[in-house]
């Protein structure tokens, strides 16, 4: 493991002098899979601040979901967290047995996770699950619970939450769903929120407004919020800082404004080129680059962006080598032999 990638990542800007809620340092996570071993999480380190709101980026399988996982000891089997570090206001939670980790998630990291008829159980009432996810980690009474969740789902905009907490999750729209998902997230003032996007459960509208919801949530609070999307308008609107993923790899980590004003990484410009039309494809998915990410099974000498690379300006160096992380001037981190700051990124 290199020296480099173990170095925190400083973000343009003013640096809060606050010490991080969460320190993540060279995380791996891979899948033993029968065609080989997939390595979804390499080497990932990153620190998040209170009131941050770090946006995750990267094309469908790029490994957001699994690093998700990895920081809250959900990985599901074949899957698992390899090495790394991710202490939570100094507690390393690498390791925990599932009780302590049990303990972690849901009071100091709040979830909001891909699907939320998956996430609440659908022969449970809505405020059996709120009452005991709130029970769980606070001592509190069924009745003080129940007051609680109440005024969560009215701050998350359920309408009529005393009659509405004993309806069923089908009774829910999906929009709404994932409201109650966002109110129960908070429900034990975590630390850290996590929300993994949902791809497909919800319209682009809705999805952009429970998103907006969990933002100014988690801004009024005080939370942290990391935010994994496929939609560049949202990190634009909510986000601050961003760390763009490739193929299990951060490839650029700096400010949103500096993403979009001068993307460093080749992979960050061509995810940036296809957004140029803001009317329609920034509020839209995840756009398309040509070519197709590398198999995460084989673990490449060069950098695993080069087939793709629209800069290509040493072959030789760039199928060889892989880059190591390298702090730009204008405060960004990233993984590119060429990248440099000159205004566009690399040329
Ligand atoms: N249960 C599993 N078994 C084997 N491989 C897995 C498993 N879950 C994920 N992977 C692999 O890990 C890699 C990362 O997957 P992950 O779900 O984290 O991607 P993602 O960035 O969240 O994608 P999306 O944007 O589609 O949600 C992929 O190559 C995937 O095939
Ligand atoms: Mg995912």
């Amino acid at each position: 493991m290199s020296h480099a990638a173990s170095l925190p990542v400083l973000r343009p800007g003013p640096q809060p002098l606050e010490a991080p809620v969460l320190k993540v340092r060279d995380l791996r996570t891979d899948f033993d899979a029968k065609s080989g071993t997939v390595h979804a999480v390499r080497d990932v380190s990153f620190d998040l601040r209170k009131g941050q709101r770090l946006a995750i980026v990267g094309e469908s399988g790029s490994g957001k979901s699994a690093l998700a996982m990895s920081l809250v000891g959900l990985v599901p089997p074949p899957g698992r967290v390899v090495s790394g570090s991710v202490m939570l206001n100094g507690k390393e939670l690498v390791g925990l047995d599932d009780a302590g980790i049990s303990r972690i998630r849901g009071r100091d990291i709040g979830l909001v996770f891909q699907d939320p008829m998956a996430a609440l159980d659908p022969l449970r009432t809505i405020g059996s699950q709120f009452v005991e996810t709130i029970r769980v980690h606070q001592d509190v009474s069924v009745r003080t619970a129940r007051a609680m969740a109440c005024e969560l789902l009215a701050e998350v905009g359920v309408d009529d939450p005393a009659r509405r907490i004993s309806d069923y999750p089908h009774q829910y729209s999906g929009g709404m769903r994932q409201r109650v998902l966002i109110a129960m997230a908070i429900a034990n003032d975590p630390a850290v929120v996590i929300a993994d996007e949902p791809t497909t459960a919800l319209d682009v509208t809705t999805q952009a407004q429970v998103l907006d919801l969990l933002a100014s949530i988690c801004d009024e609070r005080g939370n942290a919020l990391i935010m994994i999307t496929h939609n560049l308008g949202i990190v634009e609107e909510l986000c601050d800082s961003v760390d763009v993923m490739y193929a299990g790899r951060f490839v650029e980590s700096t400010g949103v404004e500096e993403l979009f004003e001068t993307p460093a990484h080749p992979y960050s410009r061509a995810l940036l080129d296809c957004v140029i039309d803001p009317a329609t494809t920034r509020r839209g998915a995840m756009p398309a680059i040509a070519g197709s990410p590398p198999d995460l099974a084989v673990d490449e000498p060069g950098c695993p962006f080069a087939p793709r690379c629209a800069i290509g300006r040493d072959e030789q160096r760039c199928a060889t080598a892989r880059p190591e992380p390298r702090t730009l001037s204008g405060g960004a981190v990233v993984r590119c032999h060429f990248a440099d700051d000159t205004p566009g990124g690399a040329a």
